[in-house]
């Protein structure tokens, strides 16, 4: 009776069935190629491919915060209150940390299967598979997946604060970022790593004494996205929160809804200057752009790689040796660095080095160590490259600006692009 035995054209036939199965809303069929495609099993990812055209439908939320938070009663609160607005969920409870703690979080997910038994809500938990890049693509093909079953909703709740956890949480369209009162020095430890992906905050078990404290810290740091109270435990705030998550524009721009305000700065900081501050990148290169060379207009060339640099003259004196000349120096203020513009053929080096402590570009060295910072494509049309990205889903960093020397740039999280800031840049085409 077994499938092995059958002709290869028969297999293909099967996966397509099972394809049409998923369509149709089968739970256990859905189950089973959810297992295949965490195995990464070559029929399964077929047949996630073929469900490709049924993508785009879901809304995929990330759940994310320290162990403590409440993350779990959070998510089954909120799964409730969806189901109770006609919606269908998936949850994917992700714990890169399973191989140690010895997966507390399936336990809880065992707890909610039994007290809800409704196929309406469809519960995954998945447990480190080798590299945990590995864990976040996995991640990612499960909620395509559940996208494509015709789900509304595929939550994503991950375990922890570390980088394995803002990769993971960085396949979300919405990611919330879950803090109780009281943490104390885990907040600052969160702020290293989580805020920039947070679109909204949640302060839960908020009938906590130092709710209120949790709040005015994260207004002082200048985060500017929904704050909201909830006390899972009892549902209340969850309506708030169903609420929001509709609310916050998916994969656009600003693609990060706490965006520091830039009107509670206490200094001169651009909100440009912000949102580099927020993620330890510096934005804007208005001015040195000025004396660039007129690169050609199509198609989209590398206009220049950014490298950051603890010792501009140094690197300068290596550059040089290499041939390379310094066509344009700058000290830019409101990110606090200094710049080094070199040409090579077609595109440039550009070194940057922090002139404060509290630099974007000190900040980087600090977090990363010397190296590539970012890299600066040409593209023809600046909009048109910005609504594609849009469409994909890709996290941009701000609105598409002009610099001072005309041309026009945006800013693109490495979450999307491989891991490396990218920089779009359209030159003045006056
Ligand atoms: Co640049």
């Amino acid at each position: 009776m077994g499938q092995a035995s059958w002709p290869v054209w028969t297999l293909g036939k099967l996966m397509t069935q099972l394809a049409r199965k998923i369509r149709e809303g089968d739970t256990r069929a859905l189950s089973r190629l959810a297992t295949g495609v965490e195995n990464r099993d070559p029929q399964a990812l077929e047949t996630l491919r073929e469900l490709a055209p049924a993508t785009g439908h879901a809304r995929i939320v990330g759940i994310t915060g320290p162990p403590g938070a409440g993350k779990s009663t959070l998510v089954d609160a909120l799964a409730l209150e969806l189901r109770k607005q006609g919606k269908t969920i998936a949850i994917l409870a992700v714990d890169p940390t399973s191989r140690i703690s010895g997966g507390a979080i399936l336990g809880d997910r065992i707890r909610m299967q039994q007290h809800h038994a409704d196929p309406g809500i469809f519960i995954r938990s998945m447990a480190t598979r080798g590299t945990l890049g590995g864990l976040a693509r996995a991640t990612a093909d499960l909620a395509r997946l559940m996208d494509a079953a015709g789900r509304d909703y595929v939550i994503i709740e991950t375990v922890g604060v570390g980088q394995d956890e803002i990769e993971i949480a960085s396949v979300a369209q919405v990611t919330v970022v879950v803090l109780v009162p009281g943490m104390g020095d885990d907040v600052q430890a969160i702020k290293a790593g989580i805020m920039e992906i947070a679109d909204i905050f949640v302060v839960n078990k908020s009938d906590h004494p130092g709710a209120d404290r949790v709040e005015l810290e994260l207004h002082t740091e200048g985060f500017n996205c929904p704050i909201l109270h909830t006390v899972a435990t009892e549902g209340k705030g969850i309506p708030e929160l169903a609420a929001a998550l509709d609310s916050i524009p998916t994969g656009g721009a600003g693609a990060s809804a706490c965006q520091p305000a830039p009107d509670q700065s206490t200094d001169h900081h651009t909100s440009i200057d912000s949102i580099g501050a927020a993620t330890g990148y510096p934005l804007g290169p208005e001015g040195w752009q000025a004396e660039a060379p007129a690169p050609p207009v199509c198609p989209p060339s590398i206009d220049h790689l950014g490298i950051a640099v603890h010792d501009l003259a140094a690197s300068i004196a290596f550059y040089q040796s290499l041939g390379l000349a310094v066509t344009h120096r700058e000290t830019v203020l409101t990110e606090k660095v200094d710049v080094a513009m070199l040409p090579a053929g077609d595109s440039r080096i550009e070194l940057l080095a922090p002139t404060a402590p509290d630099s974007p570009i000190a900040r980087f060295l600090e977090k990363r160590g010397p190296g590539l910072h970012h890299i600066a494509l040409r593209v023809p049309d600046l909009n048109a490259a910005v609504s594609r990205l849009q469409a994909s889903g890709a996290r941009l960093l701000n609105e598409p600006r002009t610099g001072a020397g005309g041309h026009t740039y945006v800013f693109v999280h490495p979450a999307s692009t491989g891991g490396v800031l990218l920089e779009l840049i359209q030159e003045n085409t006056k």
